[in-house]
């Protein structure tokens, strides 16, 4: 090409280049890796990716153990717990989901299939008895439901073979368990659904726990104690209307969520 003679050196490069297809590999190969490079390694450097909220805590155990109940049952396959930042969703349900509100989700429980409403912020919607009668019959309830009927769970005692193995997993993987949480395990699992039993300080180290027989049925504690406890709480830990949420919200890089 007859106007690239101003610069014969810069086109011979080129020229070489492109005929040999080993070099041209590897200089589209460190092309690349520059733009991954910059888009992966500041997430080495970098604290946190989420933005923190007050009022986030690590769940329950009993919350926990329900969770695991919600995972084993395959609540996920019908229901979504993330709402989008969407009119229709934020009329529906509530404030969108924040990031940190699924920081101690390991797996989180977004979902991506919505054949039932959106779970994030389910907790105190109903009363523990629409729950314990919704997830026995969900016909009895909603009558044109197509949800299936989990009877069984409030007949199942709640069984969790070592609830302090389970927290200590879910420490190394960073949530922020205490020792005491740990030493506490089992005697907490016990205690939140049950109202006779004292419950010590878990209160305090849970805040906004709810201590309270579940499945009306105050004599045991059933697996239907344990999921009701996890829907319950479920949205109820941050208080997204407050003053101080919102002023989190809106600082800092998080400049798209502005002025909502
Ligand atoms: C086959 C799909 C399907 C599965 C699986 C399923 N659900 Fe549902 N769920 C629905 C549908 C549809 C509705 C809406 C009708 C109704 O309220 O029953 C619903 C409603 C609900 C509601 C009421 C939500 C609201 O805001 O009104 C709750 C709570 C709920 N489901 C919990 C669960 C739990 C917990 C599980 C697992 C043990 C589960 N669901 C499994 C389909 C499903």
């Amino acid at each position: 090409m007859s106007n690239n003679t101003a610069q014969p050196g810069a086109f011979e490069g080129h020229k070489k280049l492109e005929r040999n297809v080993t070099l041209l590999a590897a200089a589209t190969l460190a092309v690349v890796a520059v733009g991954g490079i910059v888009e992966i390694a500041p997430m080495f450097w970098i604290d946190n990716t989420i933005e923190k909220v007050e009022g986030m805590r690590p769940y329950t155990p009993l919350e926990q153990a329900g969770r695991d109940i919600y995972i084993r049952e395959g609540c996920y396959v019908c229901h979504s717990q993330m709402i989008r930042p969407f009119r229709d969703e934020v009329e529906r349900y509530g404030h969108y989901s924040l990031a940190a509100e699924s920081m101690y989700d390991h797996p989180f429980q977004w979902g991506s299939k919505r054949t039932g409403p959106d779970l994030a912020r389910v907790g105190g919607k109903y009363s523990d008895a629409w729950h314990v009668d919704h997830l026995k019959a969900p016909r009895a309830v909603v009558p044109e439901s197509i949800m299936p009927s989990y009877a069984f769970l409030a007949e199942t005692e709640l069984k969790v073979a070592d609830p302090a193995a389970s927290l200590a997993t879910l420490r190394d993987v960073g949530v922020p368990y205490t020792d005491k949480d740990l030493a506490s395990a089992a005697a907490d699992l016990k205690a939140q659904a049950d109202p006779n039993a004292d419950a010590g300080d878990l209160a305090k180290r849970y805040p906004k726990a709810q201590i309270r027989d579940f499945d009306g049925d105050p004599t045991r504690v059933t697996e239907m104690d344990a999921l009701v406890a996890y829907l319950q709480m479920l949205g109820t830990l941050v208080d997204v209307n407050s003053a101080a949420a919102q002023e989190q919200l809106t600082q800092g890089s998080n400049g798209g969520e502005k002025g909502r």
